[in-house]
């Protein structure tokens, strides 16, 4: 458990991002894609909201994905399992690292055979206190050429992530550009964001 938490703050101050195959089992795994799967189904998944300069059309070009917001008050409970364990590694985080990481978001997202998200910073929600951005795989036995890589731009270079079941990727919300390739498949995740909120906006 802790190695995990350990292993994931060493890769971020060491390379700039961590990641952590099987940080979630594959029963809680797959209890979450069958939710994101019924959420798409009863229509619940929409394309990600559209900021003020942001056309329709402009958002499609940039990213493809449909997504649905996790309700943290209302958990279902595999979401409760999730939201947990996320957040005893911020707990983690903020005692070995003196984050004050006081808020998260989460959202499911799908990206039909396809689908991609151009290269971006997760900043354009800057004044909500974004400070890590968190993703996490739900594909069963993705293989390369599905595509579908997280493809994150670091100083040292650029380095390749395979979406596969279980897997978490944690790195800096405001430092880190990063680009999803297009699926071959149907792509199925968690994204989110671990916050900074000062107290006034809490
Ligand atoms: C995002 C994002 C990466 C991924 O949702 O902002 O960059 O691998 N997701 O799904
Ligand atoms: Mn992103």
């Amino acid at each position: 458990m802790e190695e995990q938490f350990e292993a994931l703050v060493e890769g971020i101050l060491e390379q700039g991002y961590g990641t952590a195959p099987g940080f979630f089992d594959e029963p809680l795994v797959k209890e979450l894609r069958e939710n994101l799967q019924k959420k798409l189904a009863d229509g619940e998944m929409r394309p990600a909201g559209t900021g003020k300069q942001f056309t329709f059309q402009k958002n499609v070009a940039l990213r493809g994905d449909l997504i649905a917001w996790i309700d943290e008050k209302h958990p279902s409970s595999p979401e409760l399992a999730f939201l947990d364990r996320i957040g005893a590694f911020v707990q983690y985080l903020n005692r070995t690292c003196f984050t004050a990481i006081n808020g998260l978001e989460f959202h499911y997202a799908f990206y039909g055979e396809g689908s991609f998200y151009k290269r971006h910073l997760d900043q354009f929600q800057h004044d909500r206190g974004r400070k890590f951005s968190v993703v996490t795989y739900l594909n069963d036995a993705w293989l390369p050429d599905d595509g579908g890589e997280l493809v994150l731009y670091l100083p040292q270079g650029e380095k390749t992530i395979c979406p596969e079941a279980g897997r978490i990727v944690f790195f800096k919300a405001d430092e880190i550009e990063h680009e999803v390739k297009p699926a071959r498949r149907d792509r199925m995740s968690i994204a989110g964001w671990l916050l900074s909120v000062s107290p006034v906006e809490l």
